[in-house]
């Protein structure tokens, strides 16, 4: 269904729900006979599960079908889990991931069409419209980030401006001069962007930009809401990783904020009991299971992301959302036996008012224990203060992270402006436990 540049909405933004899951299922059946009849990996693990496309009589049957892992992309590198053949790929992205091979990912000029659609939605479901100017500062190039903003822009009937990450001064500059509306970047990334504007003595609420469409990394509401008053802006939280499409699965709607709306005409959510892989029901928290029901080249079936997350009710829109993603399951932390979630410290670090949403995790073992350190950035207005405030800042983060997240801590306050930077993901993790 081609993108409706007059319309407010697609029309699947406006089915009811029933029509919405004949549709699921429909392209449900299509996507699994597809993956089957034309990746050997994909034969080979159903017939292993004793499962056929033909057995999904209803959505609720591709609980029967076998999960789909990251290693299995890799052990298939680079292009055996393509279904299409390769003259029909018109481009391909690539994550890299911590170790080893990286992970690729294929799309016919159809899936390049779905993509940019739902874009071009998911910046509409912003309060993005044509003739908006939109800067990207996601990453362009194997990373799915920039070329996936881009493309959903352009549909959308925008002008962009394809800054990628980077060059942080020229970033300023660029928004001085072309008064952008929207921005696609990290959040981590924007905070740095915000400093620099700081730095050229500009006031980063008086910048021309209206709302920030804001992913690729955990982020929480607290820092919602430090965006929203330091630039002035909506911040809005968009959703995807590359096996699936890449951004645009999901995306937050202007006029709720209450998590992304999954695009489920194109991409079927299920969440799981991760250590179990039993299907949870909506509103239990678990990790995100995605199966894709239109792609071409890579269709997917029941990949397990590691995000953290539950599924919510519609709200402005007839699809479910998810919440706000808790973190990975890879990025967990077990201290002492607790878990915990990079996320949950910034929650607590947001809360104290001296203190800059720029922080490192670092843990050590000492003996058989581990040992916490955060290591968080005093704002610059506070650091004139810093002898007479730190021990009260120290005490009063060390106080909250063991009320709320259980655990104790060492903090270590740092100058303004003096841990590293994000371009793109932010890294707040060092774990030097020999493994
Ligand atoms: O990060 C795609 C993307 C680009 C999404 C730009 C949004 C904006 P990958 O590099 O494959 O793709 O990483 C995907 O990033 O499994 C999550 O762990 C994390 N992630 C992405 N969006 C969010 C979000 C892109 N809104 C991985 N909140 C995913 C939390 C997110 N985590």
């Amino acid at each position: 269904m081609p993108f409706n540049l007059e319309n407010r909405f697609d029309s699947v933004e406006m089915s009811d729900v029933a029509q919405l899951r004949e549709l699921q299922l429909d392209r449900m059946r299509w996507s699994l006979t597809h993956a089957y009849n034309n990746v050997p990996f994909y034969r080979k693990s159903f017939d292993d599960a004793g499962v056929h496309p033909y057995d999904l009589r209803s959505l609720d049957d591709l609980r029967h079908f076998p999960f789909t892992v990251k290693n299995d992309l890799r052990d298939n590198y680079p292009f055996g889990m393509v279904a299409v053949p390769m003259r029909d790929v018109v481009r391909v992205h690539a994550s890299s991931g911590t170790t080893g091979k990286p992970t690729v990912v294929a799309y016919t000029q159809n899936d390049i069409d779905v993509w940019s659609d739902v874009m071009a939605r998911s910046i509409r479901a912003g309060g993005g419209h044509a003739g908006d100017k939109v800067h990207v500062a996601y990453g362009y190039g194997l990373f799915t980030g920039g070329l996936g903003a881009h493309y959903g822009a352009e549909r959308l009937g925008c002008t962009v401006i394809p800054m990628s990450g980077g060059q942080t001064e020229k970033q300023v500059q660029l928004i001085n001069d072309f008064k952008p509306d929207i921005i696609m970047v990290t959040p981590s990334y924007m905070l740095n962007i915000a400093d620099e504007m700081e730095r050229q003595g500009l006031d980063p609420k008086a910048s021309s930009l209206r709302v920030g469409i804001f992913g690729a990394e955990p982020w929480t509401q607290t820092m919602r809401e430090e965006l929203e008053a330091r630039l002035g802006i909506h911040a809005l939280d968009i959703y995807g990783l590359s096996e699936v499409m890449g951004p645009g699965v999901g995306m937050e709607c202007i006029e709720t904020k209450d998590g992304p709306t999954i695009w489920e005409d194109h991409f079927y959510p299920e969440i799981i009991n991760p250590e179990t892989g039993e299907v949870l029901p909506d509103g239990e928290y678990g990790e995100l299971v995605f199966t894709s029901l239109s792609k071409e080249a890579l269709p997917i079936i029941r990949y397990r992301t590691r995000d953290l997350t539950r599924l919510l009710p519609g709200q402005a829109r007839p699809m479910r959302r998810i919440d706000k993603i808790t973190g990975r399951s890879d990025d967990m932390l077990i201290i002492r036996g607790v878990n915990v979630f990079p996320t949950q410290v910034e929650e607590q670090i947001l809360k104290i008012e001296a203190l800059a949403p720029h922080y490192e995790i670092h843990v050590e073992k000492e003996g058989n224990l581990d040992h916490v350190t955060v290591r968080v950035e005093l704002k610059p207005e506070a650091a004139p203060q810093a002898e007479t405030l730190s021990v009260e800042v120290v005490k009063e983060l060390q106080h909250r992270v063991k009320t709320h997240i259980g655990i104790s801590t060492r903090v270590d306050l740092a100058a303004p402006g003096t841990l590293a930077r994000s371009e793109g993901k932010a890294k707040h993790v060092f774990d030097n436990r020999p493994k």
